[in-house]
């Protein structure tokens, strides 16, 4: 029977024999990260009826309480944009509130009136990428040092695996399927962002392409390259067959399994790229909603 053998590894938080400058990338991490969850649970809050955020969203509303859609509370909140043109209205909206669920609906009770619609939403695209293989491997040296490097030194003495709170690993491929049906909300978001609905006569200028559109055109791609890219994705549309020419379905996963595989190669950079991008997109919408930022109309819609 073999035996385990410990590798003569120097003892001591950070301690390593390593000469390169290992603890940028964890660090490096650590901050982006840190700043994403920061700004993502900021804006998270700021729709929301509690402490002083009751200041600065949609709950200082007037018409909040009654609010059933966008126009309503569209001069007062920090969601999305309203864009308004000759033949009516339309609006970019944040990817943080999307889809939108206003939380005084009829089928919510009383008691949670008090939340954010991000809050209704976000945690199944929190827990996607909470439970993403990259992730994973990136907050566990940014943030818990486990490792904290390859060949240095961690605080802790043994590594216990994935247990307790961590089996919640495992839901990965169920955020996953659930992260897919997020792909074609988020598509409708930016038809409606390009949609000046209303024209009455039915002109080409009921369409218009504001900047804020194509943020959510890049923004649609981004989390479709990651999202497709996913490692869970690739194995649903690439396992269980045995032959990949066969029939027209074989053929199909055939493809989308060269497709994944093909996005899954740089899977680090859609999930950190797409993340900034969902987080910059929801910035721009709030600085133009809440400072009086112009979201200029590059073509047609005025
Ligand atoms: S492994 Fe990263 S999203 Fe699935």
């Amino acid at each position: 029977m073999s035996e385990s053998v410990k590798l003569p590894m120097k003892k001591g938080f950070g301690r390593t024999d390593r000469t390169d400058d290992w603890w940028k990338g964890p660090t490096a991490m650590a901050a982006y990260l840190g700043l994403m969850i920061v700004y993502a649970t900021w804006r998270g809050f700021m729709e929301s009826d509690i402490l002083f955020f009751s200041e600065l969203g949609a709950s200082s509303c007037e018409n909040w309480d009654s609010a059933k859609s966008f126009k309503d509370v569209s001069r007062c909140q920090t969601m999305s944009i309203e864009q308004e043109s000759k033949w009516g209205t339309s609006h970019v909206l944040s990817p943080l509130y999307s889809p939108l669920i206003f939380p005084q609906s009829s089928w919510i009770p009383k008691d949670l009136w008090w939340l954010s619609p991000a809050m209704f939403i976000l945690v199944f695209p929190a827990g996607f990428r909470g439970t993403c293989y990259y992730y994973r491997k990136a907050y566990y040296r940014a943030f818990f040092q486990q490792p904290t490097g390859c060949a240095v030194s961690k605080p802790w003495n043994e590594y216990s695996g994935e247990k307790g709170i961590f089996v919640v690993q495992n839901l990965h491929r169920i955020f996953m399927y659930i992260a897919l049906i997020y792909l074609p909300i988020l598509t409708y978001d930016l038809w409606l962002s390009v949609n000046f609905h209303d024209a009455p006569d039915g002109s080409a200028d009921s369409f218009g392409i504001s900047v804020g559109s194509l943020i959510l055109l890049l923004n649609v791609i981004l989390l479709t390259g990651y999202t497709l890219g996913c490692h869970a994705f690739r194995h649903v549309v690439g396992g269980g067959a045995n032959n990949w020419s066969g029939t027209i379905l074989n053929k199909a996963k055939y493809l989308m399994w060269k497709i994944s595989t093909k996005l899954n190669e740089r899977h680090k950079d859609w999930a950190l790229i797409s993340l900034f991008w969902v987080m910059f997109a929801d910035f721009y919408i709030w600085i133009c909603q809440d400072f009086g930022i112009t979201d200029y109309v590059l073509i047609g819609g005025l």
